[in-house]
Formats: C-alpha cells, sequence, structure tokens
C-alpha cells in the first residue's frame, strides 16, 4: 500500500502575465504533464498534513462518491476567491478567461484530446449529460430524429443520468432498451455479449439507434465497462451518437480520446482528480454533430462553441476551472504523476478487497482487471441485506456506530439461489487511505457477524 512518490516540476503554470489580449499568447509555450523529478517525492507526512482537515473519526473507503481536495489546493482556490473578491473587474478581464484556457490545455493533454475547442468545463458529469441528451431533444423537435428511435443505456447507468434521459429523451419521443449487465461480473466479454444482444433489440424491425449512453466506470456496482470495444461495435452497428459517462473516470482509469473514439465523454475532477467541487470536463469530438451543443445556462457567449459557452455562465464561482494547474502541482508530487497514483490506488484496493473477502468468506464482484479504484466485496450472508433499504441502513448503522463511511449494494438473488450472497460493500483507495480503515471495517463486519446481527433489527 505504498502512497507517496515523488516531487516533479510544475508546468501549467497558472496567472502568469495575464493582459486582456488573446489568451492563446499566455498559453504555456511546452506544456509537459511530468517530467524527472527535481525534488523528493511527497512524504507520508506530507500527504497526512494535505489531507488533515478530513475528520480522523471516520475510517473514509468512499472517495467514489465525493472525491478529496488537498490542503494545497484549498490554499490555491482561496487566493483566487480572494483575487477576484480584492478586484472583480481587473479578474474578469485580465485573469478568467486564461485560466481557464491554461487549464483546459491540461486537461486536453491528459486526455490526449485532438483539439482545445474538444475540451469545456461544466460544473459536474450531470451537467455534462444534461448538455448531450438537450441537444437530442432538440433533434426530436426539429424532425432529425423521429419519435420511436431508439437510446441504449446500461442497466446500471447512475440514477440521475437515467432520469436526465427520462426527462430530455424519452420525453422528446425516444424509446429507451437498457443493456442487462451481470453482477458478480467475471470478463468483458460478458458485458459486450448483453450490449451486443440491446442493440440487435434496438435495431429490430427498422428502428434507428440515434444515442448510447456507455458508462466507463459505473457507480452500483461498480465495474470499468470495456468502453473502447463497445464504441467500436456502436460504430459498426451505425449507432448516431455515443456519450460515454465517465464521472470516475479520470485519476482513476484509463482515460484517451483518441483511443476510445466517442463523440462525447465527460468525467468529473472532484471525485478522483483532486479538484475542489465542483468541476467536470466534457469532450466533444470535432464533428458537425458536436455543433449543436449548448450550456443549458444561456448568458453572453452563446453560439461561440460550447468551450467558450461554458466559460461564461453568468456570475458565479469560477475557481474550481481555474485551480487545475494546482492540481498537477500537487499530483506531479507523486511518483508518476497522476498515473502513478491511479496504478497505486488500484493495486491497493485489489489487495484490501482481497484481504476483506477472505476475512469474511466472501467474494470480489469484479476481477482486478475490471475494477478501477474502488472495488465491490461482497458481505457476509449473515447480514440479511435483502433490499435496497437495508442496505442504506446497514450503511448508515457503519457510519454512525463504527465511523465507517462505505456504500452497500443490493443484489437481487436469481430464482431459487438462497443464502448467497446479497450485499456488496463499494470500498475505493485514495493517497490519504491507510490499511488500518480497511481492518476497522473488516473488524466490524466481523463484529456484527458474532453479534448475530441482521439489518431486519434496524428500524426505518
Ligand atoms: C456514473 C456516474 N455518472 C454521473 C454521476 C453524477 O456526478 P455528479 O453528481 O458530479 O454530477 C455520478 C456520481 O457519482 C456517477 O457515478
Amino acid at each position: 500500500m505504498a502512497s507517496n512518490g515523488h516531487s516533479n516540476h510544475v508546468h501549467g503554470q497558472e496567472d502568469q502575465n495575464h493582459t486582456n489580449g488573446s489568451a492563446v499568447s499566455h498559453m504555456p509555450k511546452k506544456l509537459k504533464l511530468s517530467s524527472p523529478p527535481s525534488s523528493p517525492f511527497i512524504t507520508d507526512s506530507e500527504i497526512e498534513s494535505e489531507f488533515s482537515h478530513h475528520d480522523p473519526a471516520v475510517a473514509r473507503l468512499n472517495n467514489g462518491a465525493f472525491g478529496c481536495c488537498p490542503a494545497s489546493v484549498i490554499s490555491a482556490q482561496q487566493q483566487w476567491h480572494l483575487k477576484y473578491l480584492s478586484q472583480p473587474d481587473s479578474f474578469f478581464f485580465n485573469h478568467l478567461q486564461n485560466g481557464i484556457l491554461q487549464s483546459r490545455t491540461i486537461i486536453k493533454e491528459l486526455v490526449n484530446a485532438e483539439h482545445l475547442d474538444e475540451i469545456s468545463f461544466v460544473d459536474n458529469a450531470s451537467t455534462a449529460a444534461t448538455i448531450v441528451f438537450q441537444q437530442v431533444a432538440w433533434a426530436f423537435g426539429e424532425g432529425k430524429f423521429q419519435k420511436g428511435d431508439v437510446a441504449i443505456m446500461l442497466h446500471y447507468a447512475y440514477g440521475a443520468v437515467k432520469k436526465s434521459i427520462e426527462a430530455y429523451v424519452v420525453r422528446s419521443g425516444g424509446e429507451i432498451i437498457q443493456v442487462h449487465l451481470p453482477f458478480p461480473v467475471s470478463s468483458d466479454q460478458e458485458i459486450i455479449t448483453e450490449f451486443r444482444r440491446a442493440l440487435e433489440r434496438g435495431k429490430a424491425d427498422g428502428k434507428r439507434v440515434r444515442l448510447a449512453v456507455i458508462d466507463h466506470v459505473t457507480s452500483m456496482p461498480s465495474v470499468v465497462i470495456p468502453v473502447k470495444e463497445l464504441v467500436r461495435i456502436c460504430r459498426e452497428e451505425n449507432v448516431e451518437q455515443v456519450f460515454v459517462d465517465a464521472a470516475h473516470a479520470i485519476g482513476c482509469t484509463h482515460v484517451d480520446m483518441k483511443e476510445i473514439g466517442a463523440d462525447f465523454y465527460a468525467s468529473n475532477l472532484h471525485k478522483w482528480f483532486f479538484c475542489p467541487p465542483s468541476i467536470a470536463f466534457l469532450y466533444c469530438r470535432r464533428s458537425p454533430k458536436s455543433c449543436d451543443l449548448h450550456h443549458p445556462v444561456v448568458s453572453h457567449e452563446y453560439g461561440k462553441g460550447l468551450a467558450k459557452e461554458c466559460s461564461w455562465i453568468g456570475t458565479r464561482d469560477y475557481s474550481p476551472q481555474l485551480i487545475v494547474p494546482a492540481v498537477l502541482r500537487f499530483v506531479n508530487r507523486f511518483e508518476g504523476g497522476i498515473e502513478g497514483i491511479k496504478k497505486r490506488n488500484h493495486d491497493a484496493v485489489v489487495e484490501m478487497g482481497e484481504m476483506l473477502a477472505q476475512a469474511w468468506g466472501t467474494h470480489l464482484g469484479t476481477p482486478p482487471h475490471m475494477c478501477a479504484s474502488l472495488i465491490m466485496v461482497g458481505l457476509p450472508a449473515s447480514l440479511g441485506i435483502t433490499c435496497d433499504s437495508d442496505a442504506i441502513k446497514l450503511r448508515t448503522h457503519l457510519r454512525d456506530h463504527f465511523g465507517i463511511e462505505v456504500p452497500i449494494y443490493y443484489r437481487t438473488p436469481r430464482d431459487g439461489e438462497v443464502g448467497s450472497v446479497t450485499g456488496y460493500a463499494r470500498i475505493s483507495h485514495q493517497v490519504y487511505n491507510k490499511v488500518d480503515d480497511y481492518y476497522k471495517f473488516r473488524d466490524a463486519i466481523n463484529q456484527l457477524v458474532r453479534d448475530a446481527f441482521t439489518c431486519a433489527l434496524l428500524s426505518d
């Protein structure tokens, strides 16, 4: 469970020589995302101090939900707040646009996009999804898509994203086909097979599949989806648009826009990339299809391209969009930068997941190659997790009585299945985690089992 790394140069420097002129002239000449170490790696005690604002009473095994933000980034954000509050007009005219441009440049390089204008910043993955689904709704409204045209989505799509599809796509006349995914899952092929089946259903009777919504890392249960293969299948099968909901992706799994080849791809930066809430990037591949995307909040920049629209949607706090160079400075203190962090988190979460599964006599929900920095671990069947509400109650019980924060997933047993594992904990690993966090969880569950606890004992 190595958690430290090394210091690298910081290359995305914020706020230098800004003027009111063309922002492009102020972009770093040669943006390097990591470089040979010039000073020692970050130490364990420095990591502790970067996260000393975390509640020490809580074993935080749920980085997947809200992410985390180190002290050095919080302090850089405060500097941006002060810069704004001390002279808002100067901030607006001299700093804001150049700062956002530098941040977008860093993300463009990190995710291997072809063009800078393919990268826009929005508040979160929910906003990104809205932008994509809104143009689908317009396509129905303007007669480009016809009533009954199909959108495909995973059964495990995030709940809020499903609602957004309902609000924009279904309400406009789209028909939804869900891809039913098995869980536990043991191979990419199982997912690919189910996806192909759903596409066949979508195309039955000559129907057009206009949109596929594919998660990169599903939320609950958490599984890394073979997006590259699924996007390729969509292309072969003439699916018109592919949106990858990658809310967990950057800093958590491999992200490469050219390799994945989706039309639209969105990842939060506040989950696994150490940004403060809230910021996500929305990638829109340069193509005629991407030209009708607009931020749902319309302001002065309307019609100037999505990235420009997103850089001013009215008066608000833009500091999360300005903080990316400071985040790069933080991650480059670790060996291998964000790639190194991602790999160490993955290795550690697999190790901790296996330790817990062994201690409880259960199993993992996915093989290691199908998990990122989160993994599903089976909970003892004797805990009696029989519905979604049991899962929530157990989570609350672990928080209130044991100081453990971990989301729990309920899996409906198949017909005739008795006495099997129905509850899975989704554990995360981030640089601040220690082995003791996972031992605390192991011991809490063992104690509950010893005490003959079942979820039926918990009141609503
Ligand atoms: C797969 C997935 N999509 C979308 C979201 C929504 O992210 P946000 O609340 O930041 O908009 C989440 C949040 O956890 C998620 O896991």
